[in-house]
């Protein structure tokens, strides 16, 4: 990605294009089913490339010490807009800049998470380094396009196989860590969903 994809994303959040979203079922479910069991209360969560903060201040509504880190600050400031009413504690942290400096910087500092989320983003560099920003027993909850949804019709998504999962793909990254759930759908998009422990 460039300054130039950059700049896109944040006229789209200027815009307006993302208003009020629920969370995906994907992160409304992982709380009780993963999160819940297999965390300690109130550990601290990465939403890496989290966007306007739809699943983030969920999260953090359910207990967990949620960072959100995107590259647009307009989306950051959306994302602080919806948590200012709600009073968070403790505040919602939100770190500006592109996903592989911001893991490349935790890593340096000895930032670790208790889970991190990656939802609809892919950057090859940032996946290897994803685990060593995990707390040990930490879980990995990622979700995102495959190259199937070029060939569903769905309007939506990336078309650039740079930014599209090969099937398999994340199970081959993540084959170090313990598979707790891995799912690929085709259901109107093409979609694949890890869920791993450190
Ligand atoms: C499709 S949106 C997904 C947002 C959110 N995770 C969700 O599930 O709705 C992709 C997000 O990734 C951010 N993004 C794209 N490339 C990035 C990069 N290299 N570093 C950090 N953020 C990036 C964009 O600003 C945008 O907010």
């Amino acid at each position: 990605m460039t300054a130039t994809d950059q700049q896109s994303w944040n006229q789209r959040y200027i815009a307006g294009e993302f208003g009020y979203r629920e969370p995906d079922a994907f992160v409304t479910e992982a709380h009780p089913n993963y999160l819940q069991p297999l965390l300690p209360a109130g550990s601290a969560g990465l939403d890496l490339a989290g966007g306007a903060g739809h699943h983030t201040v969920w999260l953090a509504q359910q207990g967990w010490r949620m960072t959100l880190a995107d590259w647009s600050e307009a989306a950051l400031a959306v994302a602080q807009e919806k948590a200012a009413p709600l009073a968070l504690h403790p505040p919602l942290i939100t770190v500006q800049g592109a996903a592989l400096d911001v893991i490349t910087r935790f890593q340096e500092q000895g930032t670790a998470f208790g889970f991190i989320l990656v939802s609809f983003f892919l950057d090859r560099a940032v996946l290897p380094l994803l685990p060593r920003v995990l707390e040990p027993g930490g879980l990995l909850l990622y979700r995102t396009y495959t190259e199937n949804n070029e060939g569903l019709g769905n309007p939506r998504g990336p078309r650039n196989a740079e930014y599209l999962l090969r099937s398999q793909e994340l199970l081959e990254v993540y084959r170090g860590m313990k598979i707790l759930h891995y799912n690929e759908t085709v259901v109107h998009k093409g979609v694949a969903e890890l869920i791993a422990q450190h």
